[in-house]
């Protein structure tokens, strides 16, 4: 072992309920400026414009709003069946499905409920539509971006009851190095930041309704492209929840807005790299608003409303 790629290499998607798909679809596409990739029945997929895979964002037409199911990407059929095998050690139940079988354009998933309450899947070998640019002496971007526009997807935060729990879960058994973490007074995890691909967080939880859905987030390459964001969420009345602001925990910049469903996103920009034998920092509960929002310094109710 020890090769490129080993485990889990980043978060992949994120799959989300929307009550009216094609008002989503609109929003995803042209004030986000996602790319969309497909239409099955009741779903889209879209991904940002430098992602090479199919998807990074599912829109499943549903009666209510929040999050069905979040993806990993894996290296290789041989990583996801090691780690098929931890998930089944920890006591877990898994299903696998073949290519095409979950959604059309999928890889091999092995699928299973965490700790949590959320649904998540292992994914190796999703298709590959590639980033629309040619490989041979391309241009820096396409000309025909549109919104926002990021060009990949960069975290998502969750909530559950047991964030300790949940953080064991991830570094144990799905091999993710903790990045980050709120202490309470007495000592249990509040919230904790979690990475597989060197960013400060693939994935944070936060004490909260187990299975609960807080935002996803995309990245974009600088500062002034969340201005640009805030400009473009007000030119179309895209309600904003909060930002462009600092974070003190991943010392990450971000912008956080609703979807037209009621979902949260961010466009988010900076932190740091994490190395393998880098330890964790770690936020005092008194510190709480600073690692949040490190301007304010303190943590609006209505941003912890939540979804789950
Ligand atoms: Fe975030």
């Amino acid at each position: 072992m020890g090769a490129a790629g080993e485990g889990i290499i980043r978060l992949s998607h994120v799959d989300v309920r929307v009550p009216d798909l094609e008002l989503a679809l609109a929003y995803y596409a042209e004030v986000v400026g996602l790319v969309v990739t497909g239409r099955d029945g009741e779903r889209a997929y879209l991904k940002g414009w430098d992602e090479h895979q199919h998807h990074s964002l599912i829109l499943s037409a549903a009666p209510t709003y929040g999050l069905n199911s979040l993806g990993f990407k894996v290296g290789s059929l041989e990583e996801l069946d090691r780690l098929a095998r931890r998930v089944a050690g920890a006591g877990l139940d898994a299903a696998r499905f073949h290519p095409g079988e979950l959604y059309p354009a999928s890889g091999t998933v092995v699928r299973f409920e965490a700790p949590s309450g959320h649904l998540i899947d292992l994914e190796t070998g999703m298709r590959q539509v590639g980033n629309g640019l040619p490989q041979l002496n391309p241009p820096p971007a396409p000309a025909d971006l549109v919104g926002i526009a990021p060009p990949r997807i960069d975290h998502v935060f969750l909530l559950c009851e047991d964030v300790d729990q949940i953080t064991r879960f991830f570094a144990e058994v799905l091999e993710f190095r903790l990045t980050e973490q709120i202490l309470a007074d007495d000592g249990h995890q509040l919230a904790t930041f979690l990475e597989r691909d060197h960013s400060p967080h693939d994935i944070a939880f936060l004490t909260g309704p187990q299975g609960g859905f807080h935002h996803v987030a995309y990245w974009v390459d600088e500062w002034n492209d969340l201005r640009r964001a805030a400009d473009a969420c007000a030119y179309h009345g895209v309600t904003i929840d909060a930002g462009p602001t600092r974070h003190g925990a991943t010392r990450g910049c971000g912008l956080y807005f609703f979807d037209p469903a009621g979902n949260r996103n961010e466009v988010f920009t900076g932190g740091y790299w994490f190395d393998p034998d880098d330890e964790p920092t770690t936020w005092t509960e008194s510190e709480m608003g600073r690692a949040v929002f490190t301007y304010r310094g303190q943590v609006d109710q209505s941003f912890m409303s939540v979804h789950s």
